[in-house]
C-alpha cells in the first residue's frame, strides 16, 4: 500500500498507475475509519479501479471548534484497516499540503436553496468547506470515479451538483449506508458515545423506518412533528426530522409529491450529533 503525505509524491504515483492504464477510484475520508468507509474502497475494487483513500480531517468544514478538537483520530488503526481492505494508496496530508499558505481555494458555487436546508440550517458553512476540500481533493488526485457514502444524503447530493455545475471528469458512485446489527449508521463520531447514548443511538434509524411507512397514510409534517416528538421523548435532543425530494432536498407534503423521497434526521446524542437517512420511495444513486 503507497502511503503519502504530500501531493507531489502522490501525484507521482499516480502517473505510474495512469501509464499502465489503471484507472483510479478515490474514496475521501477524514479518518477514524470503520466499515462504512472499507465498502468505499471494496466497491473501488470490485470495480477494478486502484482504491485512493485520503485521511483528511478538513478544518474549514467544521462550524464549532470543539467538533474540531473532539473529532476521533486513531492513524495507526486507519492504515491497518486499509491495509486490510486491500487499498492501494493512501494520502494523509497536513493542513499546509491541502491549502498551500497564500493559495485561495476557496470555491463560490451556489447550490441554491439544497444547501440552505437541513445540515445547511444547522451548520453554516459546513458545505462551501466540505466542496472546497472534496474540490481540492479531485483536483490532486483526478480520479476516474469517486466513492461516496449515502449516509451523508445532502453532501453526496451537494457533491453531484458541484461535479455538474465544474463539469469535472469523475463519476459519483454512491455507497448504501453500512449499519451496525442494530441498524445504528456507522459513523466516527459513534466511537464518543456513552454506553447509555449507544444504547438509544438506534432508535434513531427505527423512528426513520417507522415514520416512513406511515407518509403513504399521514401528511409529511404531521409525520415530520411525531418523529421529532419521540426523539426528543426517548432521550435525543433532535434538530431536524425531514422528509425531502431526493433531487431538491426540498420538503415534500406526501408520498404522492415526488418519485423519489428521502426522509433525514439530525439529533444530538448527549454531546455527538448524529446524521441517518432512509430512502423512502425512489432509488437513490
Ligand atoms: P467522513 O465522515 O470520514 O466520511 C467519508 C466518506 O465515508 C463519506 O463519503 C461518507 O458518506 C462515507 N460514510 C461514512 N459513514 C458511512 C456509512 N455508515 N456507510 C457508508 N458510507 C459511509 O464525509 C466526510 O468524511 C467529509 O465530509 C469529506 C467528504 C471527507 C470531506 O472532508
Amino acid at each position: 500500500m503507497f502511503l503519502s503525505k504530500h501531493v507531489d509524491a502522490l501525484q507521482e504515483w499516480l502517473a505510474q498507475q495512469k501509464e499502465g492504464h489503471q484507472t483510479i477510484g478515490f474514496a475521501p475520508t477524514m479518518g477514524a475509519l470503520h466499515d462504512g468507509h472499507l465498502e468505499l474502497v471494496r466497491m473501488a475494487k470490485r470495480a477494478g479501479d486502484l482504491a485512493v483513500v485520503s485521511i483528511f480531517v478538513n478544518p474549514t468544514q467544521f462550524n464549532d471548534t470543539s467538533d474540531l478538537e473532539k473529532y476521533p483520530r486513531t492513524p495507526g488503526r486507519d492504515l491497518e484497516l486499509l491495509l486490510s481492505a486491500d487499498c492501494d494508496a493512501v494520502f494523509m496530508p497536513p493542513v499546509e499540503e491541502v491549502y498551500p499558505p497564500g493559495a485561495d481555494l476557496s470555491i463560490s458555487l451556489n447550490f441554491g436553496e439544497m444547501e440552505n436546508v437541513m445540515e445547511g440550517e444547522f451548520r453554516p458553512g459546513h458545505f462551501s468547506g466540505m466542496a472546497t476540500v472534496v474540490n481540492r481533493l479531485l483536483d490532486i488526485v483526478k480520479p476516474d470515479r469517486l466513492y461516496m457514502g449515502q449516509k451523508d444524503f445532502q453532501q453526496l447530493s451537494i457533491v453531484r451538483d458541484m461535479i455538474r455545475q465544474l463539469k469535472l471528469p469523475a463519476e459519483l458512485v454512491m455507497c448504501p449506508t453500512v449499519r451496525e446489527a442494530d441498524g445504528l449508521a456507522m459513523s466516527s463520531r459513534n466511537i464518543r458515545l456513552t454506553p447509555a447514548m449507544r444504547a438509544l443511538a438506534p432508535i434513531l434509524h427505527q423512528t426513520l423506518l417507522e415514520t416512513g411507512e406511515q407518509l403513504q397514510r399521514y401528511p409529511a409534517r404531521e409525520l415530520e412533528a411525531n418523529a421529532m416528538a419521540r426523539l426528543e421523548a426517548a432521550g435525543f435532543r433532535p434538530e431536524y426530522f425531514s422528509m425531502v425530494d431526493g433531487r431538491t432536498l426540498q420538503p415534500v407534503d406526501g408520498f404522492d409529491s415526488s418519485d423519489f423521497i428521502v426522509a433525514c434526521t439530525a439529533a444530538w446524542a448527549g454531546d455527538v450529533r448524529l446524521i441517518d437517512n432512509v430512502v423512502l420511495k425512489g432509488q437513490a444513486g
